[in-house]
Order: structure tokens, then sequence, then C-alpha cells
């Protein structure tokens, strides 16, 4: 079952392109890579399917139903969530309150629960103030966690490995999982590391879809991504590219 689905999805700012015609779909239980190098368009693919910006052509289909023009309060009735890259801090709430309000969720149990997936002990972080005494990464786990407990039908997630740690990452990818058990999962990333555990990657390039498909494949290609990107000609051929250039 298509969960998401976007069809020829454009953004023009300013008469920059920002991206121009994506096409993806991601399934129940799926978890589908975004990936791409940096500035190349992944967040703004994440705001315009949340509703933050409206795209200048193309559609988004949540469950099958066109929700273009709905608004970011409907996308979020509708299961649809997204972990920003950069976390909004909420000075001075504590993380047990944070993880009640945007897990939508008193549940001490679960909350617990959530907190120990990423990796972060309930013991000490309950109690700490979401503000800038947590660390980067810690924010980005207990966003993360905050992800888990709300299970939405379909959680996009911005470089969510942004200042975690090499030990905390397997345990905030485990989570990734867990969630897209429950729903599913855009994982956007330009980590070629979290493709292990995605199930069909998409990647991109200023802007452009270079192709979907598995994430071992899609690894190999990723080296030779710009190689590709700005020549239309070397794109239409990706495969005998790419075995030119590693020989
Ligand atoms: N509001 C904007 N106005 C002009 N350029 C923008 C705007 N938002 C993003 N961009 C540009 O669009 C490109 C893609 O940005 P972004 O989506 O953040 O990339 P990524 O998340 O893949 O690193 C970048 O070159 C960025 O500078
Ligand atoms: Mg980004």
């Amino acid at each position: 079952m298509t969960l998401l689905e976007v069809k020829d999805l454009s953004l023009t700012i300013e008469g920059k392109t920002i991206f121009k015609d994506v096409n993806f779909k991601v399934s129940k239980g799926e978890i589908h890579a975004l990936i791409g190098v940096n500035g190349c368009g992944k967040s703004s693919i994440a705001s315009v399917l949340m509703g933050l910006i409206s795209p200048t052509k193309g559609s988004i289909f949540l469950a099958g139903e066109d929700v273009t023009n709905v608004s970011i309060t409907d996308r979020a009735k509708r299961g649809l969530t997204l972990a920003w890259q950069e976390p909004t801090r909420f000075e001075g709430i504590s993380v047990k309150q944070y993880l009640e309000l945007s897990g939508k969720t008193k549940d001490m149990i679960q909350i617990r629960n959530a907190l120990n997936a990423v990796g972060l002990l309930p013991s000490l972080y309950l109690s700490r103030k979401v503000d800038k005494s947590l660390s980067g990464g810690e924010r980005k786990r207990i966003e993360l966690a905050s992800v888990f407990l709300l299970k939405p039908k379909i959680a996009i997630l911005d470089e969510i490995d942004s200042g975690v740690d090499y030990i905390a990452i397997e345990q905030v990818l485990e989570t990734v999982k867990s969630i897209a058990s429950k729903g599913s999962v855009l994982l956007i990333t330009h980590q070629e590391e979290f493709l292990k555990i995605a199930n069909v990657a998409t990647l991109i390039c200023n802007g452009i879809v270079l192709r979907t498909g598995n994430p071992n494949e899609i690894s190999k290609y990723y080296k030779y991504e710009c190689a590709f990107c700005d020549d239309e000609e070397r794109r239409k051929n990706p495969l005998e590219e790419f075995l030119n250039v590693t020989g």
C-alpha cells in the first residue's frame, strides 16, 4: 500500500530551480532513503511535503488522497510528521513535558520506552530542560523519541544523524526501523551508511532524481553522483558511465 506519493513535484524560488519533476513512492512498512549531497534540495522537498512551502508544480498524495493544497495541520492529522534537520528548542520545558506534548501521550511506560529506544536513560533525561544545555545529538534523539511515540503513518526524518555519535547511531537506526514497522519512513540523508537500513532509495542531485531502486545499487552510484548530475547526456546512461568511471 502506497502511503506517500510524489508526482512531478517542482519548486522554483525567485527564478532558481530548487528541485524539478521529483517522483517517488513510499509504501507501508518501508524505509525509503532520499539521498544526496548537501544543497541538492532534500530539506526543501521535506518542507514542501509537510506543506510549509507550496510547490511550483506537481502533486503530493497521502494514502491515495491529493493533499497538495491541504494545510500543515491537516497533513499532520492524516499521519504525516516531519523531524527537522534543526530541531526547534522548546526553551524551558522538561524532556518529559516535551515528549508528552509532541509524542501526544502521558503514558510514562511508553515515554520511558521511547527514550530507551534512542539510547537515552530516562532517569538521566526526563527532568532535563529542553534548551541549550542539551547537545545537538541529544536533541535529535529526543525528537526521534517523540516521533517514535507518535507512531505516524509517514515520518519524514531529515538528517537524523547530525551530531549523533557513532555509538548512538546504531540505536537511532534501530528506532527508525521500529517507526517504519508501524508506518513508513522517508529517511533524508547524505550518509551512504544509512542505505543499509533502507528498503528503497532515491538518489537526488541538483534537485533532480537520478534514479530510484535497490539501496545497494544506489550506493554504488552515489560516489559518482556529481559526475552525472550536471550533464544531462551522461545522466541518461548512468550505468555505462559508472562502469567507465570505475573501469
Ligand atoms: N528560500 C530559499 N531561497 C533561495 N534558495 C534556497 C531557499 N531554500 C533553499 N535554497 C537553496 O536550495 C538548495 C537546496 O537546499 P536544501 O533543500 O536545504 O538542500 P539539502 O537539504 O539537500 O542540503 C540550496 O542551494 C539552498 O541554498
Ligand atoms: Mg538539508
